[in-house]
């Protein structure tokens, strides 16, 4: 009933024979230089609305993928930088376990399971071991202070995951151990991720894939006050991917922020849950479309440590990188 017709005959024509793109047409023999040369012409296509416009794909550590469309908002010799809020999905899957603070967190939470292994050790070494053990006064002072001390290392590390853009970490009473060792997990997903750019009107493709680090809160800050004020303001009415019982809840949220924040003087100032990323790329394909459906495909990537390359088949380009054509 859903079926939609005529779909397997949708069918547009690409570029012609007479119009491909080899390894002579590359502008540059590293991938950034033609990266930009690509851009510029996508961005002066009047046809193209957003040539920033990315499917940003990230995978949780297990390998289940998810994708996205984000904006590009930065391109230089480091990298793509995109923005978006530190809670979201893809944030979650992409947390980058360089992250100091998570591994601060980390380190007070193995703290924290070392003490209390060390005291069951010492309770079941007495023989034979209680099932329910009858604590002695001792033993009671140590349960106490391993407890004590348990406390104040998992609040630290709630406190550095709080710091680390977790803002929804919210710790009750029973459950905090397990509660901050599962947002832990969800930390150390995979900071690995592919970008990629669809140019329609020129039959064009950018695939580039990479590691994220998040963009230092002053860089974040400085592009935040360059928006206008409805999207900061939008930024800081959404919990992005949080579930809301109503689009109101959200819209008055929106309202009483905007008559705070009415005074146009008056400095909207970013949430510590959204900010930038930039991606790191160690792989850059630039696709053609061809109507013969041999399209052109010439892709840039890093040598493996110790990699022999046939030099017939790829290519020695500069800066470290190599290019090798892709069959279509
Ligand atoms: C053209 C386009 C551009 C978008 N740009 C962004 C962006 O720059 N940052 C962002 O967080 N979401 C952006 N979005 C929304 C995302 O696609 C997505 O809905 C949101 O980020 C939540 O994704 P997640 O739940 O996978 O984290 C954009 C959507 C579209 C269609």
């Amino acid at each position: 009933m859903a079926e939609v017709s005529g779909v397997s005959d949708m069918r547009s024509p690409y570029r012609t024979h007479g119009d491909s793109f080899d390894v002579d047409d590359l502008v540059s023999r590293e991938p950034f230089l033609q990266f930009k040369n690509w851009f510029e012409e996508a961005k002066l296509e009047p046809n193209i609305e957003e040539a920033n416009a990315m499917a940003l794909a990230t995978a949780t550590k297990n390998g289940s993928p998810s994708v996205r469309m984000v904006l590009m908002k930065g391109f230089d010799k480091n990298g793509i930088v995109f923005y978006t809020n530190y809670n979201s999905r893809k944030a979650a899957e992409l947390v980058c376990l360089t992250d100091t603070l998570l591994v601060r967190a980390r380190t007070c939470l193995s703290y924290c399971y070392n003490l209390s292994q060390s005291w069951l050790n010492d309770i079941n070494q007495a023989s034979p071991p209680p099932k329910k053990p009858k604590l002695d006064k001792k033993q009671r002072d140590k349960l106490y202070d391993v407890e004590k001390r348990t406390r104040e290392q998992v609040c630290l590390a709630a406190t550095f995951l709080v710091r680390a853009g977790m803002s929804y970490c919210y710790i009750p009473s029973q459950s905090w151990y397990v509660l901050l060792q599962t947002f832990l997990v969800r930390a150390e997903e995979n900071p690995k991720c592919s970008c990629m750019f669809y140019w329609e009107q020129l039959k064009r493709s950018i695939r580039v894939e990479g590691s994220v680090s998040r963009l230092s809160k002053e860089k974040s800050e400085e592009y935040f006050n360059s928006r206008p004020r409805p999207s900061q303001l939008g930024a800081l009415s959404s919990n992005q991917g949080s579930i809301v019982d109503s689009r109101k809840t959200i819209s008055d949220r929106f309202k009483s922020l905007s008559e705070t924040y009415k005074d146009e003087d008056k400095t909207i100032p970013k949430p510590d849950c959204w900010g930038g990323y930039l991606v790191t790329p160690d792989l850059f394909e630039f696709w053609q479309g061809q109507t013969t459906r041999l399209h052109d495909r010439i892709c840039f990537r890093r040598l493996a440590t110790g990699e022999k390359v046939d030099e017939k088949l790829t290519h020695i380009g500069e800066d470290g990188w190599v290019f090798e054509r892709l069959e279509p």
